[in-house]
């Protein structure tokens, strides 16, 4: 049998194989962030469809400034615990472990998200028109976010998550700190690269220390931001990021790209109908995985069990993440595991609607 579907250990946790949910806001939350029936049942049908580790959607830890749109799923106070019990214990039932992944905004929100108040960001960041967009985090502000993400990591393992995974990708506030792109801050948390992880390795370092060894935190990390800035993030800083943060007690890293506000299609590209055009992080995830000791999980137009297989066998990735296939097809791996050779996903995009999460494609299934 294909290693896909044989299953596979991190530490202390065993996922029963080697695909993961990656992250995928579904907008099925309540207003206010609690988890809906409708979140659960989502949840229960991609357990039941055989994945072995799923991704919540971003839940973020800082209200209100953290939070990027309005519905998201919150983590920032103990209202939450409940709601997460009945997501977790309905996912477990169907034999498939769960992480929450813990996210904050920064710069990517807008004001009628955040109780009218101005984004905040590494830095004081400007429009084309020159009128202030967002302010620089201070330094006692920067303080208070490592407490916010360890109390909300404490909370997911109440809620009885098997993990979870901090966001450092995609441009929101942790990819800003790492990106000169964004952050053009001149003290400890800005300017060398060094500086620059400061802040993602002190969380990382303060989230496990909260949560303990045995209990896993990943990460999922911008392998580029995806703009053609000269300040853009450059692969050698991004090769050092995860070394550091691994070594600060991050236990797996999944390696994306893009960044939401300017340069969403790097993150998930549309029209992966070929096999040449699929696993697009496979370049950078290989160098990462090269120069990292801990797992590397790929994301990023995987679709056909050839590609996956491929990305394995060679050393690119340990786990193979997906997120558009599961919302067409949330019993994917039931599916390849008994013979499919690939997703049935196009890759369109449609699945982005603010209407919430489901496949919106018509068209024929490609060949
Ligand atoms: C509707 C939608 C919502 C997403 N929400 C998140 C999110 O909350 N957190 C995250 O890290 N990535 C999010 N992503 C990005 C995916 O996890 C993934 O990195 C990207 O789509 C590439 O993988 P794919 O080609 O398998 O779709 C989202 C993607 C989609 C399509």
């Amino acid at each position: 049998m294909s290693k896909l579907f044989e299953p596979y250990q991190i530490g202390a946790i065993s996922f029963r194989n080697r695909f993961v949910r990656s992250a995928t806001h579904d907008r099925l939350m309540l207003p206010s962030g609690e988890v809906t029936d409708a979140q659960i049942e989502l949840f229960r049908n991609l357990a039941a469809g055989g994945v072995g580790l799923i991704v919540t959607g971003h839940s973020y830890v800082s209200h209100p400034l953290g939070r990027a749109s309005i519905p998201q799923n919150g983590i920032f106070h103990e209202r939450f615990v409940d709601g997460y019990k009945k997501m977790v214990e309905t996912v477990h039932q169907h034999g498939a472990k769960i992480f929450l992944q813990l996210a904050h905004a920064g710069r990517q929100t807008s004001p009628e998200f955040i109780d009218g108040q101005m984004p905040v960001a590494p830095s004081d960041l400007f429009d084309d028109q020159g009128r202030q967009v967002a302010r620089a985090l201070k330094l006692e502000e920067i303080d208070r976010l490592q407490e916010d993400y360890e109390a909300a990591a404490l909370r997911a393992k109440r809620a009885g998550f098997d993990g979870v995974q901090i966001h450092m990708a995609h441009g929101y506030l942790l990819a800003q700190f790492l990106s000169p792109y964004t952050n053009h801050r001149e003290d400890e948390y800005g300017g060398s690269i060094d500086h620059r992880i400061s802040l993602l390795c002190a969380l990382s370092y303060r989230v496990k220390a909260a949560v303990g060894r045995q209990y896993p935190v990943f990460a999922k990390l911008n392998t580029t931001d995806g703009v053609t800035a000269e300040t853009q993030l450059a692969l050698p800083d991004v090769i050092y990021a995860a070394q550091m943060i691994a070594e600060h007690g991050i236990d797996a890293i999944e390696t994306s790209g893009g960044t939401i506000k300017e340069t969403r299609v790097v993150m998930s590209k549309p029209g992966i109908l070929s096999p040449d055009q699929e696993a697009y992080f496979a370049p950078a995830a290989k160098q990462i995985k090269a120069a990292v000791k801990v797992p590397v999980i790929l994301v990023g137009g995987l679709r056909s069990v050839s590609a996956m297989e491929s990305v394995l066998a060679d050393g690119t990735t340990d786990m193979i993440s997906m997120s558009r296939p599961f919302i067409r097809e949330p019993d994917l791996v039931n599916k390849l595991a008994a013979g499919q050779a690939k997703a049935t996903c196009v890759s369109c995009n449609l699945c982005f609607n603010p209407q919430g999460l489901s496949c919106r494609y018509e068209g024929p299934a490609p060949q």
